[in-house]
């Protein structure tokens, strides 16, 4: 079989009943990309969606395709009432239905769209992936109150991958990777990162992997942000869940606080990692990255530099990823080794594994 066929898992090389986990709120945009000037095309989880916001605020997403012929609605134009197909002027309104057709009186029953059910919340546009037996939502959309925390600067974007999203999470779940991809960014030594010593708890769908590497050298990225005064003593937290990661890593002072004090000092990133199918074999990748400025007089300057330390990083990892997978379908159909390394990001394996076998 072919190894881009649509039910392979990659790594295991077993077929899979399903493709994607149902029934979970996945992101769809972030909410700066969202506006009532023009409408956004995107697919996700192979779904083809218009995406914009409505000039009463809300965010809307419909079926890309008009009802008359064809034509993406994404084409058209944002109005007061909703979104015109740019071919012959259907006017549509929030939830699909057409609500005008120019030099028509009668609007036909049939003369409407799908509407995605979505929700904004903490500048995160969610859409509900749902099943035959839950096509609305039976859950609330997962909560990111750092977006909305005035201790901290954030921004972020979206990258599109040629590659299937578990080597996304592959990629997230194992940081060991940082002393090899990352060295001109957030790497450092990577002995010390592959010997850090790691814990991972899995409790339901949610894995935690928790790294703490104490008394190392602070990579660029951090040197860059703070004014660490030697050594310093580094943590990263992993929190995997179904449709998106997040990873808070940081540093203090060697020897000055206890990395497992929820309210150390020091050095913070908080990094947002919503990582949603676009297809089978292609993917989207949201990230937002956090800081806590210590002079809040440079608090955008130090976003500036955060910001673009983490592009660099994440583009480091693109390139990796993107050559991965187009060396498995060079040379496909081979099976994969573990090292020590893959524990979290076996565990995140087995619970995807575990969904799609269930739904
Ligand atoms: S194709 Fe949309 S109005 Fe004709
Ligand atoms: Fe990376």
């Amino acid at each position: 079989m072919d190894q881009v066929s649509k039910k392979i898992d990659l790594v295991e090389n077993t077929e899979i009943p399903n493709l994607f986990p149902k029934n979970q709120w996945y992101v769809c945009a972030l909410s700066k990309e969202l506006s009532t000037e023009k409408p956004l095309a995107r697919t996700v989880l192979n779904t083809n969606l218009v995406l914009f916001r409505h000039h009463n605020g809300q965010a809307v997403a419909l079926e890309d395709r008009c009802c008359h012929r064809a034509l993406a609605l994404s084409c058209g134009t944002i109005e007061d009432g909703g979104i015109r197909c740019g071919y012959h002027g259907l006017l549509y309104n929030e939830t699909g239905k057409c609500i005008e057709i120019p030099g028509q009186e009668k609007i036909p029953t049939k003369a409407k769209v799908k509407a995605y059910p979505i929700q904004e919340k903490n500048k995160i546009i969610w859409f509900w992936y749902g099943s035959d037996e839950h096509p609305t939502p039976n859950s609330e959309p997962p909560e990111y109150a750092i977006h909305d925390d005035a201790r901290y600067v954030y921004d972020g974007d979206v990258y599109h991958y040629d590659a299937p999203y578990q080597l996304i999470h592959d990629n997230l779940m194992d940081l060991s990777h940082l002393g090899y991809v990352h060295l001109k960014t957030i790497g450092g030594n990577a002995n010390v990162h592959m010997n850090a010593e790691m814990k991972v708890e899995q409790e339901g769908n949610t894995v935690k992997v928790v790294r703490h590497m104490p008394a190392s050298e602070p990579p660029p990225t951090y040197q860059m942000a703070y004014p660490f005064k030697d050594k310093v003593d580094r943590w990263q937290e992993i929190v995997f869940k179904v449709s998106h990661i997040t990873i808070w890593t940081g540093a203090v002072d060697a020897n000055t606080d206890k990395l497992d004090d929820p309210q150390r000092q020091g050095f913070h990133m908080r990094g947002f990692h919503g990582i949603t199918p676009e297809t089978e074999t292609t993917s989207h990748y949201f990230w937002t990255i956090a800081t806590n400025p210590s002079d809040p007089e440079k608090a955008e300057e130090l976003k500036a530099t955060v910001v673009q330390q983490t592009k660099d990083t994440f583009d480091e990892d693109r390139i990796v990823i993107n050559e991965q997978y187009q060396n498995m379908l060079k040379i496909p159909n081979q099976n994969m080794i573990d090292i020590h390394v893959d524990v979290a990001a076996n565990r995140a394996r087995r619970i995807i594994k575990e969904l799609l076998q269930a739904s």
